[in-house]
């Protein structure tokens, strides 16, 4: 019997690069928790996805010399994409939404319409601070120390006639909402938003752009484009059926009951996704949880710094459950949390490999020694039993009010400490001295028995978290189906009396981490050689601002004390000589350049090096470690300009 449904969701992902173990996180804590609740019994929906739409995008696919479709769909579906992650992530999401699906395109020009027809979406003209990353428009006030409050980087003047949406107008009722206990969690994301968005006064919102044409258009005005935001927060109703015919399990399953996202898109989700669901009129979600960032040496994650840690990779180097178990237990979910190799291997050996697969291995191979696999029927239970007997048995409902509050961290740590008391009881019960004498053959039994029921209740509560090595410690505890489920995680004894064990494989092999940290790091140089730059696109305008001249070289010489500069004396056409340093008296001798016609950048600002002033910039082509000045013929006069 089904407890109910539960619908949760993570953000749409932007297919515009790989995705790293950030990214890899969100989704594992969201699969986690969907796992516990169909655990439970409930009918859980799981929604991800890509974000696809936007500038960005369409810039990157530019610069790829594909067309934005092509580009987003070999990050999703190519080998290596998005689709192929999850499924070696083992994310049991039970759909996966694209915005430039079909259905959904149809629906967000429906969703678009039906609140311009309400007169949510209006039509006016913008002008203000433009951050093309974020694809946010800010006020003045918005922005931190004149940049883009999100990302921190340079936001430039732009204005463009566009549609609004009437944000304003729900200011009070989203602000209700943020002080509703428990819908914005943790709680002190909601005091953030009421404090640096509302209180200052909630703007309407430029909801279309003309600048670019990569989104859905607006189906009665097709020169505008969908924002990207709009387009990507409906993605939660149309992947139900909102709006459009693909599915029809909206009714089923909103208002979500959590939607799971980072920090840095709280507000997108705190305060324009409920705006827009008032104006559509529709149920509100439940719940929106703001969890913290992985961070690398306290900072982002980026490829800039060379440290982008590759899920794929690690995946495949220490096993899945190895990573997901990590992620679940090395960080609290509403906190931000330093992601580091050796804290990843620190987890897998002292954790996985020496207290959980060690009391399973420990376990079924004294089974197999002292009882050749099967447990007689005899018992003979000791005071010494019952505390380890009262932990398994109290497990459960602890997990549950963990697992409950999103605190998946606990939760697991609460499973560990029942697993360290078994390692424990070992110690103390000492199996392999009862083992000595036959008349302690019910007592060993007892023993035996009582390890086994408690790996049974552990590895059930572990399932969300580590799927596979479960199924494998079931299978050596000789666990069946009916021996795995939630109601009888909270019963201890649940194990048939004779049951039988199986020799497994190792749950979790240690890792030698001198020797992995240093096959890391080289992988890690091997791949952090920085990245062309994306090429960047300008307009006629700016390029003609360029001042290229081409100019006489009069006199050359070598620097002193440089071994790099040469200092020429132009002819540009002025009248006036005109002295430019040039970092290339390793390519050529000056003697050589007398005479010769070259072309200069002249409308540098004056640079000074080694005590010399440099009045602009010599162009030359370099490759690898080959430099040519750029000489032209030398009919061109000097003072002539580069068109
Ligand atoms: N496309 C938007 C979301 C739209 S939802 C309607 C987006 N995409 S994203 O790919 O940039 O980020 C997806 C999620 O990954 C976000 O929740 C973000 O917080 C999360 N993370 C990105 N880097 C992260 C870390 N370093 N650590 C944890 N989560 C991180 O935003």
């Amino acid at each position: 019997m089904s407890k109910g449904t539960f619908y949760i969701t993570t953000p749409i992902y932007y297919p515009s690069d790989k995705l790293h173990i950030g990214h890899a996180y969100c989704t594992v804590a969201t699969d986690t928790i969907t796992r516990y609740k169909r655990m439970c019994g409930y009918d859980a929906m799981f929604l991800t996805g890509t974000d696809e739409h936007g500038q960005k995008i369409e810039e990157r696919a530019k610069a790829k010399g594909v067309t934005p479709k092509q580009f987003v769909d070999e990050i999703v579906e190519g080998k290596g994409g998005i689709l192929d992650l999850w499924k070696l992530m083992n994310i049991s999401n039970n759909r996966f939404i694209r915005t430039t699906d079909d259905y959904h395109v149809e629906a967000i020009q429906k969703i678009f319409k039906q609140m311009y027809d309400k007169g949510d979406i209006y039509k006016g003209s913008y002008k203000g601070k433009y951050c093309t990353p974020c694809e946010s428009f800010w006020t003045e006030s918005q922005l931190i120390d004149g940049k883009c409050p999100d990302c921190g980087r340079e936001v430039h003047e732009s204005e463009e006639e566009a549609y609004f949406f009437r944000l304003s107008k729900y200011a009070d009722r989203v602000q209700a909402l943020l002080e509703t206990p428990g819908f914005l969690e943790p709680a002190s994301r909601a005091n953030e938003m009421i404090n640096n968005f509302i209180k200052p006064g909630l703007e309407d919102l430029c909801v279309s752009r003309t600048t670019f044409k990569w989104g859905i258009p607006v189906s009665f005005d097709p020169d505008h484009v969908v924002y990207v935001w709009i387009d990507a927060l409906s993605n939660y109703i149309t992947a139900l059926g909102y709006a459009n015919d693909k599915y029809d399990d909206f009714d089923k399953f909103w208002p979500a009951d959590v939607h799971m996202i980072g920090k840095e898109i709280v507000r997108f989700h705190s305060i324009i996704w409920p705006a827009m669901l008032m104006s559509l009129e529709l149920p509100l979600p439940k719940k929106i949880y703001g969890h913290g960032w992985l961070l690398i040496d306290g900072g982002k994650m980026s490829k800039s710094k060379g440290n982008v840690v590759d899920p794929l990779l690690l995946a495949e180097r220490y096993g899945v459950d190895s990573l997901r178990y990590f992620l679940i237990r090395e960080f609290p979910l509403g906190s931000d949390g330093n992601f580091t190799n050796e804290a990843l291997i620190g987890r897998i050996n002292n954790d996985l490999a020496n207290d959980f697969g060690n009391l399973v291995s420990r376990t079924v191979a004294m089974v197999l020694k002292y009882f050749n696999g099967t447990l007689p029927d005899e018992r003979e239970p000791a005071p010494i039993d019952n505390e380890l007997i009262e932990m398994a048995k109290g497990l459960r409902d602890i997990y549950e009010q963990d697992m409950d509050n999103f605190q998946t961290q606990t939760a697991v740590i609460e499973v560990f400490k029942v697993i360290s008391r078994a390692n424990k009881y070992i110690d103390e019960t000492a199996p392999w001295v009862l083992a000595k004498d036959e008349a302690n053959k019910a007592r060993l039994a007892t023993v035996m028995y009582n390890l086994l029921e408690t790996i049974r209740i552990t590895v059930t509560l572990l399932q969300p978290v580590i799927p596979e090595s479960c199924e494998k410690a079931f299978a050596q505890i000789g666990a069946d189906d009916k021996d795995r489920t939630w109601d009888n995680a909270g019963t201890f004894g649940v194990l048939r009396a004779n049951v039988t064990v199986c020799k497994g494989d190792t749950l979790f092999p240690r890792i030698d981490l001198e020797k992995e940290l240093a096959a890391l790091e080289a992988i890690n140089t091997k791949n952090s050689a920085p990245e062309a730059p994306a090429p960047v696109s300008v307009t006629i305008d700016e390029f003609a601002k360029v001042k290229m001249t081409i100019c006489k070289v009069l006199e050359c010489e070598n620097v002193k004390k440089s071994d790099k500069l040469l200092k020429f004396k132009l002819d540009d056409g002025s009248g006036t000589p005109r002295q430019i340093l040039s970092g290339i008296a390793k390519y050529y001798k000056p003697e050589d350049l007398i005479g010769k016609t070259v072309v200069a950048c002249t409308n540098l600002p004056p640079r000074k090096m080694m005590g010399e002033e440099s009045n602009g910039m010599l162009l030359s082509a370099e490759k690898d470690d080959r430099l040519n000045l750029l000489i032209l013929d030398d009919a061109i006069p000097a003072g002539a300009s580069l068109c």
